[in-house]
């Protein structure tokens, strides 16, 4: 099955490695961890990827990022003919607007945070100071894509305030933070479900948890996530069944309902509350790094489930091991404020168990440099969570870079 993958991080060298394990893959941009062809075509050239796509007559698309989603690069590569597992523009709405997101929750009926969405500044203050006079506490969300930056937890009203003006009257995220989104703070554990959408039929892969915040002890500020684990032994059984049944199932119905046509995954944000799963947000596309984890415990079917998902198939069973994973992100000294380029990296030989996936690497005049906040993610698997970090954490100390810094307790203590 050929199969071309586009972009260029971590999560997609999870992809690329996953699913050449099945399918004769390429990439493109790619990076230069892959163990494939990579072409140069960059994911915003979508007139160079249909092009690509027309030289390599793929049997499968997987679009990686969500900005190519949101900007039609899937619908686009449907029209020339090509399967394509990523949803189209309309779809991939979900993630791009918060607003529209929160709309298509209600008319769903997905149990999700109290909000209101707000293009006037005075009209954001007064619905938040009315949430604080019922004694709750507010999360004041960009609509649009604020590379993670766009969500402002606030305890107090002050800060949210704060958070409004910046948002609204500063501009601080351009025309992403001209509507926000205002809810209710939910306190819970949190996880990631990511389900395979076919037309309206979904297959949930198993449930990882990410680490959103720089340093030990989820402290520091939110990047885009610093490492993962999976399994989750904490999600109950039942507890998934119903985040199957009260999250992914009734946006999978209304999307069909809706007319939008959907082949591509399904990420739910779940918060625990109460034993009740409750949706934070849907993201269109695989999770970086929970992506990394999930892969390393799938057997076979990995590839003909995407290439049912892509064409609108009924979803085949994919194989899910005993095995225990946890990835490790390994990030620039500074991130995910500012930071270093071009810093040479070196990968010792890695202990059994363990794979190295790069996100933000290049490779210049034949040496290997940093080219991101994330470098790169080591992922082991073992038998137990304990095996799976004890190596990941191994393989942590084979990777060496100026600056270099990891979190040390990704998958010990249960995040969030
Ligand atoms: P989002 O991009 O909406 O998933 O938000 C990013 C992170 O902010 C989530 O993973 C949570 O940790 C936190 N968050 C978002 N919404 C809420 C909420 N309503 N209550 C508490 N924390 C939240
Ligand atoms: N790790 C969270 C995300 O991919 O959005």
């Amino acid at each position: 099955m050929r199969t071309l993958v586009v972009g260029s991080g971590g999560r997609e060298h999870a992809l690329v490695w996953k699913l050449g394990q099945e399918a004769e893959v390429f990439a493109t941009p790619g990076n230069p961890g892959m163990e494939c062809e990579c072409f140069g075509v960059a994911t915003n050239d979508y007139a160079g990827v249909v092009a690509l796509c027309d030289r390599l007559k793929p049997e499968l698309v997987v679009v990686g990022p969500e900005d190519p989603l949101v900007l039609g690069l899937g619908d686009r590569l449907r029209s020339a003919g090509f399967p394509v597992f990523g949803p189209g523009a309309e779809g991939a709405q979900l993630e791009a607007s918060k607003a529209f997101s929160k709309e298509m929750m209600a008319r769903a009926g997905v149990p999700t945070a109290a909000s209101g969405t707000f293009t006037d500044p005075e009209a954001a203050y007064s619905y938040a100071q009315s949430r604080f006079d019922l004694g709750r506490q507010v999360v004041v969300k960009a609509s649009g894509n604020a590379l993670g930056k766009g969500v402002v937890i606030c305890p107090s009203l002050d800060e949210a305030a704060e958070a409004i003006a910046e948002m609204m009257v500063e501009g601080a995220f351009g025309t992403a933070g001209q509507t926000v989104v205002i809810e209710d703070r939910l306190v819970g554990r949190e996880f990631s479900l990511l389900s395979v959408v076919s037309g309206g039929e979904f297959w949930s892969l198993p449930v990882v948890q990410d680490y959103k915040r720089a340093l030990d002890g989820d402290r520091g500020p939110n990047t885009g996530g610093m490492g993962s684990f999976s399994p989750c032994e904490w999600v109950m059984p039942s507890q998934l069944m119903k985040a199957e049944e009260l999250i992914v199932r009734p946006m999978v119905n209304q999307l069909v309902r809706d007319g939008i046509q959907y082949n591509g995954v399904l990420f739910s944000g779940v918060m625990v509350v109460d034993d009740t799963p409750v949706c934070l947000e849907y993201n269109v596309r695989f999770g970086d790094p929970e992506t990394q984890s999930v892969v390393r415990r799938l057997g076979s079917g990995f590839a003909e489930l995407l290439m049912a998902a892509a064409r609108g198939e009924a979803l085949p069973p994919v194989e899910v091991t005993q095995d225990c994973a946890v990835s490790v992100v390994v990030a620039s000294g500074g991130y995910p404020g500012s930071y270093k380029k071009g810093v040479p990296i070196t990968i010792g030989e890695m202990p059994r168990g363990v794979h190295v996936f790069h996100a933000g690497t290049a490779k210049r005049e034949g040496v290997l440099v940093t080219n991101g906040g994330r470098v790169l993610a080591v992922s082991a698997v073992g038998t137990s969570l304990t095996e799976a970090r004890q190596r990941a954490y191994d393989g942590v100390e084979k990777v060496q870079f100026d600056g270099a810094f990891a979190r040390k307790d990704i998958g010990q203590v249960v995040a969030n």
